[in-house]
């Protein structure tokens, strides 16, 4: 408590500068687990961000210390660190534009995302009230996983509250498409800024269809193309065995997750022609029971302005997308029959 108010009144000068620009032009950002892996450089990342004016950063510990460290960065943004007092998460929501939520426990060697449910469903239905409380038209990026089933929590908590707008739920799958246009440069000796693979699907193993038909390099397959797809869907548990129980990817993530809010913000500023592949609440597989799905979505300034369907694929990808849809089916069930079992 006490260090949040002092930061807010170290900071108070920025904090006058940006409130002199138009409401409009103003973007409070808030990361909930702020002080984490992912959270940390996340946070820096939207420190350095122009678009963001105020970033409130949230955890159950350490928040105001990693604001503070942030804070002295000569950027034009506030910080303000929010600790789990009976005020601080609902003042570090107030007002925010989006919310990022990379709280949570991540995978050590040996486990699945599906693994992560038991702890982090509860994490995220508790996080997401606190949202639809206190930021109910914010937009939401889950990072935390399994994000297959937390998407879907917050979801439901949010129908519960009356509040939910599916155009501004989203999970971040951008880590899938960032590792997709870097392994696929690997392989043949390209630039990755100029490789782009749409992903979709959704966030682990076999749920995840990397599109190689639609990349620069359609052609590819055989041994070559089975080998790629299976390092895009399990490129996770490289780091996971690397960082060898410490933790699953965080630096990789943070860039992809700071790149998903950049263009949310963007969108939201009117430029037009934004698309990032995300896991959204879709109407191109309901009809066989999959309420939520990963394709190529262009965003506007009230979330998802149009999902784009996946095209029309080869036979190949028609068999990995069947298998995604038959694992995302079960997945999405279970984060909703979580929150009617436990409310
Ligand atoms: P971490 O353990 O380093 O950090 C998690 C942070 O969340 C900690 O600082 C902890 O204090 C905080 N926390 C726990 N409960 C909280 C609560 N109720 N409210 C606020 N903060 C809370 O974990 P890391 O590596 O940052 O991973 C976070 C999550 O992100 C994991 O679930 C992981 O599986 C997921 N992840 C998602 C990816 C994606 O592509 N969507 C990629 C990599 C990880």
């Amino acid at each position: 408590m006490f260090a949040a108010r002092a930061a807010r009144q170290t900071f108070g000068l920025f904090q006058k500068r940006a409130f002199s620009a138009s409401s409009s032009q103003l973007s409070k950002v808030a990361v909930l687990g702020a002080a984490g892996g992912i959270g940390q450089p996340l946070s820096l990342l939207l420190k350095l961000n122009p678009h963001v004016t105020e970033l409130a950063l949230y955890d159950i510990r350490g928040g105001p210390g990693v604001a503070a460290d942030l804070s002295h960065i000569n950027t034009n943004s506030t910080v303000t660190g929010y600790e789990p007092t009976p005020t601080g998460l609902s003042e570090a929501l107030k007002g925010s534009e989006i919310v990022l939520i990379p709280a949570g426990v991540p995978r050590k060697p040996g486990m699945t995302r599906d693994d992560l449910f038991n702890t982090n469903a509860s994490i995220v239905r508790d996080l997401a009230k606190a949202v639809a409380d206190a930021s109910p038209e914010a937009k939401i990026l889950v990072i935390s996983n399994p994000v297959n089933s937390t998407v879907p929590i917050v979801s439901e908590v949010f129908k519960s509250k009356g509040v939910y707008n599916p155009k501004r739920l989203f999970g971040v799958t951008t880590l899938d498409v960032v590792r997709a246009s870097r392994f696929i440069s690997q392989v043949k000796g390209t630039d990755p800024a100029n490789e782009a693979v749409p992903v979709v699907g959704g966030h682990s193993g076999v749920t995840i269809v990397p599109l190689l038909s639609q990349s620069n390099h359609p052609s590819l397959d055989g041994e070559a193309r089975d080998k790629l797809v299976h390092r895009i869907q399990f490129g996770g548990d490289e780091v996971v065995k690397a960082k060898d129980g410490a933790g699953s990817a965080t630096l990789s993530m943070a860039f992809a997750g700071a790149r998903f809010a950049e263009s949310l913000l963007k969108a939201a500023k009117g430029e037009k022609g934004v698309v990032e592949p995300t896991f959204v609440d879709s109407p191109l597989y309901k009809d066989q029971g999959v309420e939520f799905f990963a394709s190529r979505v262009e965003l506007g300034p009230n979330g998802v302005e149009k999902i784009l369907d996946v095209g029309k694929l080869p036979e190949y990808e028609e068999k990995l997308l069947e298998a995604s849809l038959d694992g995302l089916k079960k997945n999405i069930q279970k984060g909703i029959d979580f929150v009617k079992a436990n409310p």
